[in-house]
């Protein structure tokens, strides 16, 4: 039997160093202890460009670090058109995020890909939005790493529903 194509989900945020880089380590270690590794890749990259080839914010990495979890050598990268076509969900971090995303959708198709990380927070949690840390201190980015922790666990187990196992 062939193994079939891993399904491609994409985390955007605005910079692609703090809040889309922590969401893909971290959504990765939860696919990684559900068992999902082969059936699932994962990439982040930013609206914008100016922090492009950089690695995550070392204050991220550090929360991260507080966290448990390990860096893997992302570098940031610009959303592209084509990940409409590379990605089966593109995930933007804050409304922001998903109307810049959507404002170069091609189609329908493209359009219906993109789904906010708010779709998985708790119903108590009001935002909708990973707040962004950047100009905050250390707290801030734990907090994202715990907001995300929450989140990822729903939509992993969302995901395992679907997958063929
Ligand atoms: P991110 O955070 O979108 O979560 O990566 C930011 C990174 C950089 C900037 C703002 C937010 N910036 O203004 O340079």
């Amino acid at each position: 039997m062939s193994t079939p194509a891993p399904y491609r989900v994409l985390f955007v945020c605005l910079g692609n160093i703090c809040r889309s880089p922590a969401a893909e380590i971290i959504f990765n270690a939860v696919v990684a202890e559900a068992g999902l590794s082969v059936l699932v890749r994962a990439d982040s990259c930013g609206t914008a460009s100016y922090h492009t080839g950089s690695k995550p914010d070392h204050r991220m990495l550090a929360a991260l670090e507080r966290a448990g979890y390990r860096y893997g050598g992302h570098r940031a990268r610009t959303f592209r058109r084509a990940d409409f076509t590379d990605f089966d969900l593109i995930i933007p971090q804050d409304e922001q995020n998903e109307s810049d995303i959507l404002a170069l959708a091609r189609n329908g198709e493209d359009a219906a890909k993109v789904r906010g990380m708010w779709r998985w927070f708790a119903a108590e949690e009001t935002e909708r939005s990973v707040p962004d840390p950047y100009y905050g201190g250390p707290a801030g980015f734990d907090s994202v790493v715990a907001l995300l922790t929450r989140s990822m666990q729903r939509l992993v187990a969302e995901l395992a529903e679907k997958l063929p196992q």
